[in-house]
């Protein structure tokens, strides 16, 4: 059994056993096939595919998701809870496709850590790095799988090395591939001194696990045929040689990573990545928050959103905003303060996501995820406490990358266009800006594909067919600064001003040299990319 928080012993119990954190990959490395598999050892599914086959039933029942599993992305992010030994993990999806970045380096904001899964024969690809830079910017511990094992995969040393140069990161083997492609038996446990067989007849089931007396044990030779065992001996020297050795401490800083080796698909490696997850991934940690930062011991209860779902449920028009619980024990039925609107609210319906159901969560922990269904009170950027006026900082929303004017097909509807405007902008599937000249909106996102979601639903959810055209415009600033020159500026340019649905000043242009200009002629006004949701 391993101690769930040798670090942190002041936290309660509860919080320390917990285990917050999202799988990152690129398209196609194996993140469905190793959730699928977690989900297997936290006893939450019963067989492997159900994952698949309830992602398949979730999405008939709403021809959104038939577009998103046409196009073979995930566009939805959900959490899931299980436990494993002492551990209860929380993992947050991530949509996997670029396209939704934003709403991908937001859900990284409610994990504690991320799983960086990449393909054993392509190493680490575009998407990885993108995450993994998004990771960095918050110094999230990664621990690493490398996956596909039991197909033709590059040398481990020279995967080893790429993700040491390419993400400037030190990487430290928690095991060692044995053999490789067909060959392939299983791995040598570096940290715990075991051998891991992997059984190809059976995909489900665990690997035999030997216990080993170190490199010179003959239970090795037992095992392990003698050509691959001379390569393994000479191989785990070299890199116990030439590798850093596991430091915790660096890991839990986002310095080093650690690398087990599998194949997720064959349930190898898995539980060994999960003991892992538990030993090395962090507890709860503090969340930057002002006036003052939160620390999950603290009793009184606190969360944020980060994510807002609508039409989870296409029977209710609700959403759930997903809140990431930062401290204290929160119970069912509590009423916690809405720091935005300083209103009171009744958590009388929050939910958890077991992996085969959504439940009541009765209760839930600093660490936990929760929905909260609501009927759009509760945005992205929110926090809820019981009753200090906290706010949880470091949830940006960034400037659209593509700009487009918006049209409904029947003139008479612009009202109700506005209604589906408004709410995917609070959701934040895009932002929705009115020019102060003229009529209409324009509609930003930062891929194209977006657009395309944002039309279907439209039409799906308010019965409102569409059209979206080119916009003038092709970038977006935040305005901030003193009052009286944010004024004088926006008087001098109407024709570039417009505001977004929380009513803050933007500037729409089409050219840098705008921008620039802006700059030059009004140094006491700040147009800025991102913005601080709350
Ligand atoms: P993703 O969510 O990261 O996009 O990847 P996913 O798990 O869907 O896996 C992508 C493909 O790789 C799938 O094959 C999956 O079966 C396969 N795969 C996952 N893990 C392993 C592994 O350890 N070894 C091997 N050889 N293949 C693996 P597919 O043909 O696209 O889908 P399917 O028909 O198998 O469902």
């Amino acid at each position: 059994m391993l101690d769930p928080s040798p670090n942190r012993p002041e936290l309660p119990p509860e919080i320390a056993r917990r285990r917050t954190f999202a799988i990152i990959s690129h398209p196609d490395a194996g993140k469905t096939t190793l959730t699928e598999k977690f989900l297997l050892y936290g006893g939450a599914i019963q067989m492997a595919g159900q994952v698949r086959a309830k992602g398949e039933a979730r999405r008939t029942r709403s021809d959104f998701m038939a577009m998103e599993k046409d196009r073979g992305i995930s566009v939805s992010a959900s959490a899931m809870s299980f436990d494993f030994d002492r551990f209860r993990f929380n993992l947050v999806d991530t949509p996997g496709h670029s396209d939704f970045s934003e709403d991908t380096y937001r859900t990284l904001t409610a994990v504690d850590a991320a799983v960086m899964v990449v393909d054993g024969a392509k190493g680490v690809e575009s998407q990885t790095r993108k995450l993994f830079e998004v990771c960095r910017l918050r110094d999230l511990p990664i621990l690493t799988f490398c996956n596909k094992m039991d197909r033709e995969s590059r040398d481990t040393f020279d995967i080893i090395d790429e993700i040491q140069e390419t993400l400037a990161i030190d990487v430290t083997p928690a095991s060692w591939p044995i053999g490789v492609g067909r060959d392939f038996i299983g791995c040598y446990d570096i940290l715990r001194d075991r051998l891991e067989l992997m059984d190809r007849a059976d995909r489900n089931k665990v690997a035999e696990s030997i216990e080993i007396n170190g490199l010179d044990d003959p239970k090795l030779a037992e095992n392990v045929p003698g050509h691959l065992l001379a390569q393994l001996l000479e191989e785990v020297e070299m890199a116990r040689e030439l590798l850093p050795a596991l430091d915790p401490q660096a890991v839990l800083e986002g310095h080093m990573t650690p690398i087990w080796f599998g194949s997720a698909i064959n349930s190898f490696g898995v539980k060994e990545l999960m003991n892992g997850i538990g030993a090395y991934g962090p507890e709860p940690q503090v969340q930057s928050a002002e006036p003052r930062q939160i620390s999950p011991e603290e009793s009184k209860v606190s969360g944020f959103v980060f994510k807002v779902q609508a039409n989870m449920d296409p029977k209710h028009r609700d959403r759930v905003a997903f809140v990431r619980m930062a401290s204290g024990h929160f119970r069912r039925g509590m009423k916690l303060t809405h720091v935005r609107s300083k209103k009171p609210m009744a958590i009388s319906n929050p939910v958890l996501f077991l992996a085969s159901d959504r439940e009541l969560a009765e209760e839930a922990w600093a660490g936990d995820i929760i929905g909260i269904p609501n009927h759009g009170q509760l945005r992205i950027g929110d926090t809820l406490t019981e009753g200090e006026p906290l706010r949880v900082t470091g949830i940006p929303s960034f400037a659209p990358e593509l700009l487009q004017g918006v049209r409904a097909g029947d003139p008479m509807k612009a009202k109700h266009l506005e209604k589906a405007l408004m709410q995917f902008a609070e959701e934040g599937a895009a932002k929705v800006f009115k020019p102060s000249i003229g009529s209409g909106f324009v509609v930003g996102v930062v891929g194209a594909l977006q657009f395309e979601v944002l039309a279907s639903r439209i039409e799906l959810e308010y019965g409102l067919p569409v059209r979206f055209e080119a916009s003038q415009f092709t970038s977006a600033r935040w305005v901030s600064g003193d009052k009286a020159a944010v004024d004088k500026f926006t008087a001098a340019n109407k024709q570039h001003i417009a505001h977004d649905h929380d009513g803050d000043i933007v500037y729409l242009t089409r050219l840098q040299w705008d921008i620039d200009r802006v700059e030059r002629d009004y140094p006491e006004v700040t147009l800025s990319a991102t913005k601080e949701m709350m």
